[in-house]
């Protein structure tokens, strides 16, 4: 695990949104792994600015997102597809038939599930996976107790995600879904290349135990110590208590 540390978050987001260029420059047609969360806006602000100065073709990536909410109206703004299309999918030119957001509210979730998972496989598998880290130690939205071998498939969310995702919903705890749809911990890990992003003093904590506590599956983020190439962009604050 490589683990880089820059001055502040705007720097971080860059460092990121630079290991995905280098990505989609070298393989052309990429398949990208992205994540929501406040964290991650100022990572597709920048891959945007820096694609209309200099495009290295993100127009032709096939993109999966780890996680939707269940239960959201279908034009809800909260949800992780609306987020997608308003932080990156139309400015980048990014069409529905290339970009995938599990379907959170699919009449059969886990046959959606399962489709979702065939969808990676058919697409060559994950090129790079992006991913945040709620206060939890989730990756995507998988719970402490989520198995290290687990897939795409419904979960409940605890009742700190949904208080830390609450300002999405007007700050208020109750309107958060209860569910959620997410890549497994399992699926996460077959990606080819993983790159966390935390900033924050709000993040060091987690942070924390996430690289140095001991693998548990109480913390999802510990299962990354299980994966050959995996990258961990932090700001100074969120690297404070390593
Ligand atoms: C949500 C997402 C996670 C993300 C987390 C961090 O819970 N499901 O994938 O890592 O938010 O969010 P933020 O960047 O807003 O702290």
């Amino acid at each position: 695990m490589k683990i880089i540390i820059r001055p502040d978050a705007t720097a971080a987001c860059t460092t990121v949104a630079d290991m995905m260029r280098t990505v989609v420059r070298a393989k052309g047609r990429a398949v990208l792994g992205l994540a929501t969360g406040r964290t991650m806006e100022a990572v597709y602000a920048d891959l945007l600015s820096q694609e209309a100065r200099d495009p290295v073709g993100l127009s032709g990536c096939t993109t999966f997102n780890l996680d939707e909410y269940c239960g959201l109206a279908p034009d809800s703004a909260q949800s992780y597809r609306a987020y997608m299309e308003a932080h990156l999918f139309e400015a980048a030119g990014l069409t529905r038939a290339q970009t995938h957001v599990p379907d959170g509210r699919a009449s059969d979730i886990d046959a959606a599930c399962t489709a979702y998972e065939n969808a990676i496989r058919a697409a060559g598998g994950i090129d790079l996976q992006l991913l945040g880290i709620g206060e939890t130690g989730h990756i995507g939205f998988n719970e402490p107790l989520s198995s290290f071998a687990s897939r795409t498939r419904r979960v409940q969310l605890d009742a700190r995600t949904r208080s830390q995702n609450a300002e999405m919903f007007a700050g208020l705890d109750e309107d958060v879904p209860t569910d959620a749809v997410t890549m497994g911990v399992g699926t996460i890990l077959e990606a080819r290349r993983i790159v966390l992003l935390a900033t924050g003093a709000a993040k060091a904590g987690i942070v924390a135990r996430a690289l140095q506590g001991p693998i548990t599956a109480m913390i999802s983020a510990t299962a990354l110590h299980f994966h050959p190439d995996v990258t961990v962009v932090l700001d100074t604050a969120a690297a404070a208590d390593l």
